[in-house]
């Protein structure tokens, strides 16, 4: 590889546990307070994070209902354009990718989801669908242009997993701590492994790399399960990483997609994604 761009899929096969929201203030936090050039591929069929910066920066697809439709924009970007290709080198960029600024004047970029959730049945092939992330970030020589790549992936195995796995270097895996927490890690390790096994190829220059698991919703009651997790033998056995970090549990996050961490002063919320940074980068550099 001759760039530091990181590509980072955002994965558990568990629903609810707090991966977009993490995708989003980790992402949001290091354009808008590191100037770190950030582009987010929102590959979950529900598309919560596109809905998220939508709502906060007011766009949406023409197709989407919407009831405030006055003072929304209108963005043509869409994932769907890049299933859709058949040649992928004549897409232009606009039909994918969606610029916007942060309150601060950082930039960042999004690959939106389309909320029409028909679009795996819509698609044409579903391997080519697989390796079109990949195709994409290659032909357009995306490494070039941002220092991270977070793709936010949705809960069940399919070929929207495939397709984020295949561009990435590394998978993060936020966790809520609960008593099967340990078995959706293990469940995960298979999945990852039975994606890597066929496809050898995509992952000989850069063989895809558990970056590790970030506690996620943590409140103080949370740290006697988050103990019990670290301390599986089978766990320590897989050599998987914990983050000393927590992803912090906040009323101010609950269903709250158009909230912001770095928007807001909250030394504490700050804190924790400055921390949980700050261990990403420490990390991939250990790696
Ligand atoms: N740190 C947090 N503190 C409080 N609430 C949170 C936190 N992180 C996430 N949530 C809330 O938990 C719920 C699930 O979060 P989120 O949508 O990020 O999970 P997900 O893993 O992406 O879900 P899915 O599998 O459906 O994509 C949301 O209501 C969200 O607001
Ligand atoms: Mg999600």
């Amino acid at each position: 590889m001759d760039d530091n761009c990181k590509v980072i899929s955002v994965i558990n096969m568990k629903g609810g546990v707090g991966k977009t929201t993490l995708t989003k203030e980790l992402g949001y936090f290091m354009s808008d307070k590191k100037e770190k050039k950030i582009l987010f591929i929102d590959l979950n069929p529900q598309s919560n994070l596109t809905q998220s910066f939508f709502l906060n920066f007011g766009l949406r697809h023409s197709e989407d209902l919407n009831d405030q439709a006055n003072d929304t924009q209108i963005t043509e970007a869409s994932i769907q354009n890049l299933f859709d290709a058949s040649v992928i080198k004549d897409l232009s960029l606009d039909k994918v990718i969606q610029s916007f600024k942060t309150r601060s004047g950082g930039s960042f970029d999004l690959i939106p989801g389309t909320l029409s959730t028909i679009f795996l049945e819509r698609s044409s092939n579903a391997s080519n669908m697989e390796k079109s992330i990949y195709n994409f970030i290659d032909t357009h020589e995306l490494r070039k242009v941002y220092d991270y790549i977070f793709i936010d992936c949705p809960p069940t195995y399919s070929v929207y997993t495939v397709a984020a796995l295949l561009p990435s270097d590394f998978y993060l895996v936020p966790v809520e701590p609960g008593i099967y927490s340990v078995l959706g890690i293990q469940m995960l390790e298979k999945v990852v492994s039975a994606i890597k096994e066929p496809n050898a190829v995509f992952f000989k220059e850069k063989p895809l790399k558990n970056l590790g698991v970030v506690f996620t919703r943590y409140k103080d009651e949370s740290s006697y399960l988050v103990d019990m997790i670290i301390e599986t033998k089978k766990l320590k056995e897989m050599d998987i990483y914990f983050f000393n970090e927590h992803f912090l549990n906040s009323k101010k996050l609950i269903d709250r997609p158009d909230y912001f961490i770095s928007d807001h002063d909250d030394a504490r919320l700050s804190d924790s994604l400055e921390n949980i940074f700050t261990e990403i980068e420490e990390r991939i550099n250990g790696l």
